[in-house]
């Protein structure tokens, strides 16, 4: 780290030590899936510049709006269930901006229901991943992220794999990675590692090797840019 602010990744594998940087807090760690603000100042310094508008449409404690305000960028933020005066209460599925608007969209979505984000019915969170529905209704997301995008801007999503017990590994970035497929051109793969996981502990790691499965080591980050021909 230097300067207070993290590191700049040069390859395709992020690993950043601390959830955040500098002398003020980014999001809150203490919010369970919150992102590594790493990740976003690495994302804005390649795929923005000052004054350009960052769109969050599933914001959580806020992470993005703190790096954006930072970075000196316009930040609009939402979610579903906000817990800040600065995040717009919205579904993702319907974003309130116009069409070619946005010069960059990050999101860290739910990747199944093993987080209890909220009690709200519109929760993503709410739907497991071993349902098609799950991909289906993040299907809507990236429709409306294309749509508010200006073409040749550039979107990235967060998203982890999952491991159940009942039904083993369900590869859901994978499955989001070929939807996003239908509406973008790829940039590039990132896998961001996993730190400080609830399932960090000996317990977690004796039942990996007692039952023979993987935890989860890392995320996916997808790096995708709106065409500058429209779909
Ligand atoms: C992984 S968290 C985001 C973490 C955030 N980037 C941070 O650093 O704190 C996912 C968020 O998606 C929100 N969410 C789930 N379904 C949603 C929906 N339909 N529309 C908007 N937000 C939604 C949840 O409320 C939760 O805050």
């Amino acid at each position: 780290m230097k300067n207070d602010k993290p590191s700049f990744q040069t390859t395709t594998l992020w690993d950043f030590p601390k959830q955040s940087y500098g002398k003020t807090p980014k999001g809150n760690w203490r919010f369970r899936g919150v992102t590594p603000a790493g990740v976003i100042w690495n994302l804005l310094q390649r795929y923005t510049k000052p004054g350009d508008l960052v769109v969050d449409p599933m914001c959580g404690s806020g992470t993005t709006i703190d790096v954006a305000k930072e970075e000196g960028r316009r930040i609009i933020s939402y979610d579903i269930a906000p817990c800040r005066d600065d995040i717009i209460q919205n579904d993702a599925r319907s974003i309130p901006l116009q069409e070619n608007s946005v010069d960059f969209v990050f999101i860290d979505s739910p990747y199944s229901d093993n987080i209890k984000y909220s009690d709200h019915s519109a929760c993503i969170g709410k739907i497991s991943c071993e349902k098609e529905e799950f991909f289906d209704e993040i299907e809507k997301v990236t429709q409306e992220i294309h749509r508010i995008l200006k073409p040749g801007k550039v979107m990235a999503w967060l998203i982890g794999n999952h491991w159940r017990k009942k039904s083993g590994f369900i590869p859901v970035g994978i499955k989001l990675y070929q939807r996003l497929l239908k509406y973008f051109e790829p940039i590039d793969l990132i896998c961001i590692a996993r730190r400080h996981q609830t399932s960090n502990t000996p317990q977690w790691h004796e039942r990996a090797r007692k039952f023979n499965f993987y935890l989860r080591g890392f995320k996916y980050l997808f790096i995708m840019r709106k065409t500058e021909k429209q779909r």
